[in-house]
Protein backbone atom coordinates (compact mmCIF):
# COMPACT_ATOMS: atom_id res chain seq x y z
CA UNK A 1 0.00 0.00 0.00
CA UNK A 2 1.40 3.46 -1.06
CA UNK A 3 1.62 6.35 1.53
CA UNK A 4 -1.00 8.19 -0.27
CA UNK A 5 -3.59 5.00 0.06
CA UNK A 6 -2.03 4.88 3.22
CA UNK A 7 -3.14 8.31 4.28
CA UNK A 8 -6.62 7.97 2.86
CA UNK A 9 -7.42 5.03 4.53
CA UNK A 10 -6.39 6.47 8.16
CA UNK A 11 -8.06 9.48 7.65
CA UNK A 12 -11.31 7.41 6.58
CA UNK A 13 -10.99 5.52 9.32
CA UNK A 14 -10.81 8.66 11.49
CA UNK A 15 -13.91 10.07 10.35
CA UNK A 16 -16.13 7.36 10.59
CA UNK A 17 -14.65 6.67 14.40
CA UNK A 18 -16.13 10.37 15.37
CA UNK A 19 -18.80 10.44 13.09
CA UNK A 20 -20.14 7.56 15.76
CA UNK A 21 -18.81 9.42 18.74
CA UNK A 22 -20.70 11.75 18.00
CA UNK A 23 -23.95 10.46 16.57
CA UNK A 24 -23.90 8.29 19.89
CA UNK A 25 -25.54 10.48 21.92
CA UNK A 26 -28.36 12.21 19.59
CA UNK A 27 -29.44 8.99 18.06
CA UNK A 28 -29.79 8.06 22.31
CA UNK A 29 -31.48 10.86 22.75
CA UNK A 30 -33.82 10.03 19.98
CA UNK A 31 -34.28 6.33 20.78
CA UNK A 32 -34.34 6.34 24.66
CA UNK A 33 -37.60 8.21 25.40
CA UNK A 34 -38.84 6.24 23.17
CA UNK A 35 -37.37 2.91 25.11
CA UNK A 36 -37.89 4.56 28.83
CA UNK A 37 -40.03 2.32 31.28
CA UNK A 38 -42.73 3.88 33.35
CA UNK A 39 -40.59 5.72 36.09
CA UNK A 40 -40.86 3.30 39.58
CA UNK A 41 -41.96 6.10 41.63
CA UNK A 42 -39.84 7.90 43.90
CA UNK A 43 -40.33 7.06 48.06
CA UNK A 44 -40.62 10.71 49.89
CA UNK A 45 -40.80 11.08 53.91
CA UNK A 46 -43.50 12.92 54.81
CA UNK A 47 -42.67 13.01 58.82
CA UNK A 48 -44.07 11.96 61.78
CA UNK A 49 -47.12 10.81 61.90
CA UNK A 50 -48.10 12.82 64.71
CA UNK A 51 -48.66 16.28 62.66
CA UNK A 52 -51.47 14.91 60.92
CA UNK A 53 -54.69 14.77 62.30
CA UNK A 54 -57.78 12.53 61.86
CA UNK A 55 -60.21 13.69 58.86
CA UNK A 56 -58.24 16.80 58.48
CA UNK A 57 -56.12 16.86 55.01
CA UNK A 58 -52.84 18.37 55.33
CA UNK A 59 -50.85 19.03 52.00
CA UNK A 60 -47.04 18.35 52.05
CA UNK A 61 -44.21 18.94 49.00
CA UNK A 62 -41.86 16.60 47.98
CA UNK A 63 -38.81 17.04 46.04
CA UNK A 64 -37.74 14.86 43.19
CA UNK A 65 -34.42 14.59 41.16
CA UNK A 66 -35.31 14.06 37.51
CA UNK A 67 -32.75 13.08 35.13
CA UNK A 68 -33.46 13.15 31.71
CA UNK A 69 -29.95 11.87 29.49
CA UNK A 70 -27.39 14.65 30.78
CA UNK A 71 -29.99 17.27 32.76
CA UNK A 72 -30.94 16.67 36.22
CA UNK A 73 -34.00 19.20 37.47
CA UNK A 74 -35.30 19.31 40.72
CA UNK A 75 -39.45 19.52 40.41
CA UNK A 76 -41.72 20.21 43.61
CA UNK A 77 -44.82 18.13 43.66
CA UNK A 78 -47.63 18.42 45.85
CA UNK A 79 -49.83 15.43 47.56
CA UNK A 80 -52.48 15.63 50.24
CA UNK A 81 -52.52 13.50 53.12
CA UNK A 82 -55.67 12.43 54.64
CA UNK A 83 -55.24 10.93 57.88
CA UNK A 84 -58.87 8.55 57.70
CA UNK A 85 -58.25 6.54 61.51
CA UNK A 86 -55.12 6.18 63.66
CA UNK A 87 -53.73 3.73 61.54
CA UNK A 88 -55.95 4.92 58.07
CA UNK A 89 -54.14 6.83 55.48
CA UNK A 90 -54.61 7.87 52.15
CA UNK A 91 -52.27 9.82 50.14
CA UNK A 92 -53.40 11.59 46.63
CA UNK A 93 -51.30 12.89 43.73
CA UNK A 94 -52.58 16.63 44.05
CA UNK A 95 -52.98 17.15 40.51
CA UNK A 96 -56.65 17.01 39.04
CA UNK A 97 -56.98 13.94 36.68
CA UNK A 98 -58.91 15.70 34.46
CA UNK A 99 -56.07 18.38 33.09
CA UNK A 100 -53.45 18.15 36.46
CA UNK A 101 -54.57 21.38 37.95
CA UNK A 102 -54.09 21.41 41.70
CA UNK A 103 -56.90 20.13 43.60
CA UNK A 104 -57.77 21.98 47.45
CA UNK A 105 -59.02 21.46 50.30
CA UNK A 106 -62.71 22.59 50.83
CA UNK A 107 -63.44 21.75 54.65
CA UNK A 108 -67.44 23.42 54.47
CA UNK A 109 -67.95 20.26 51.80
CA UNK A 110 -65.00 17.54 53.08
CA UNK A 111 -63.86 17.64 49.41
CA UNK A 112 -61.23 18.15 46.74
CA UNK A 113 -62.17 20.97 44.30
CA UNK A 114 -60.16 21.75 41.03
CA UNK A 115 -59.90 25.45 40.48
CA UNK A 116 -59.87 25.08 37.06
CA UNK A 117 -62.99 23.74 35.82
CA UNK A 118 -65.18 22.69 38.40
CA UNK A 119 -63.84 18.99 39.08
CA UNK A 120 -64.62 18.26 42.94
CA UNK A 121 -63.43 14.81 44.59
CA UNK A 122 -64.53 13.07 47.45
CA UNK A 123 -62.00 13.26 50.87
CA UNK A 124 -62.13 9.48 51.61
CA UNK A 125 -61.56 7.62 48.66
CA UNK A 126 -60.76 10.60 45.74
CA UNK A 127 -63.97 9.11 43.86
CA UNK A 128 -65.50 12.43 41.13
CA UNK A 129 -68.42 14.02 42.85
CA UNK A 130 -69.13 16.48 39.76
CA UNK A 131 -67.21 17.80 37.05
CA UNK A 132 -65.21 16.61 34.21
CA UNK A 133 -62.38 14.96 35.44
CA UNK A 134 -62.36 11.02 34.20
CA UNK A 135 -61.52 9.22 37.55
CA UNK A 136 -60.90 9.50 40.67
CA UNK A 137 -58.11 11.33 42.49
CA UNK A 138 -54.65 9.02 41.84
CA UNK A 139 -53.91 7.52 45.42
CA UNK A 140 -50.55 7.22 45.91
CA UNK A 141 -48.66 3.94 47.43
CA UNK A 142 -47.70 4.59 50.95
CA UNK A 143 -45.94 3.17 54.06
CA UNK A 144 -44.90 3.92 57.75
CA UNK A 145 -41.94 2.90 59.19
CA UNK A 146 -40.85 4.09 62.81
CA UNK A 147 -43.24 6.36 62.83
CA UNK A 148 -42.95 8.54 60.00
CA UNK A 149 -45.13 8.68 56.83
CA UNK A 150 -43.58 7.79 53.51
CA UNK A 151 -45.25 7.97 50.19
CA UNK A 152 -44.32 6.34 46.72
CA UNK A 153 -44.78 9.63 44.92
CA UNK A 154 -46.09 9.37 40.90
CA UNK A 155 -47.24 10.81 38.17
CA UNK A 156 -49.92 9.40 36.25
CA UNK A 157 -51.54 10.34 32.66
CA UNK A 158 -53.80 13.08 32.74
CA UNK A 159 -57.45 13.14 31.13
CA UNK A 160 -57.41 9.69 30.63
CA UNK A 161 -60.09 7.00 32.33
CA UNK A 162 -57.51 4.65 33.53
CA UNK A 163 -54.66 5.44 35.92
CA UNK A 164 -51.44 5.08 33.69
CA UNK A 165 -48.15 5.60 35.51
CA UNK A 166 -46.04 8.45 33.42
S1 LIG B 1 -58.19 20.49 35.70
FE1 LIG B 1 -59.53 19.92 37.29
S2 LIG B 1 -61.49 19.99 36.46
FE2 LIG B 1 -60.16 20.50 34.81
Amino acid sequence: MGRRAFVGYAAAAMGAFLGAFLATPIVGSFVSPALKKATPGHWKNLGTVGKFQIGTPKSERVSLIKKDGWVTDVATRLVWVVRLADNDYVVYNAQCTHLGCLVEWHPEDKAFKSPCHGGVFKMDDGIVLAGPPPRPLDALEHKIEKGELWVNYQDFRLGVGEKVPI
